[in-house]
């Protein structure tokens, strides 16, 4: 599965990013580093550098990522929960993703 990892570059998200790459899954890690570190990204996994609230950066990721699912490993405020869901369900239900 192509799975995104947001806050992949944290003490939780880069131990699941982690197993999810040895169990050959396609890892893309969303984080703004903010607390996290660039080198705690696991060798082959796929790193945007972004906050959860910017919508646009997220829009790009997801147009280019085709996850089929996502996992969340930062504090996830409601706000945040309703951008992600936003753009992850305009993701799915775009003409580009329906192709
Ligand atoms: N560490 C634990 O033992 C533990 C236990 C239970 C629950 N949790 C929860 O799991 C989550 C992750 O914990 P952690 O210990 O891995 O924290 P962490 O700080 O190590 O990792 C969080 C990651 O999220 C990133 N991040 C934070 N805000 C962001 C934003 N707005 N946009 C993009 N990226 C952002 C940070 O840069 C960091 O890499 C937290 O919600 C925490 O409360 C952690």
């Amino acid at each position: 599965m192509r799975v995104l990892v947001t806050g992949g570059a944290g003490y939780i998200g880069s131990t699941v990013a982690q197993e999810l790459l040895a169990a050959d899954h396609n890892v893309t890690i969303y984080d703004s580093l903010v607390h996290g570190h660039g080198a705690a990204v696991p060798e082959g996994a796929r790193f945007v550098q972004g906050d959860i609230l910017d919508s646009g950066a997220l829009d790009l990721a997801f147009e280019e990522g085709h996850f089929d699912a996502v996992m969340h490993s930062l504090p996830l405020s409601r706000r945040a929960n309703r951008c992600v869901s936003r753009v992850a369900f305009s993701a799915t239900t775009s003409p580009a993703a329906r192709t």
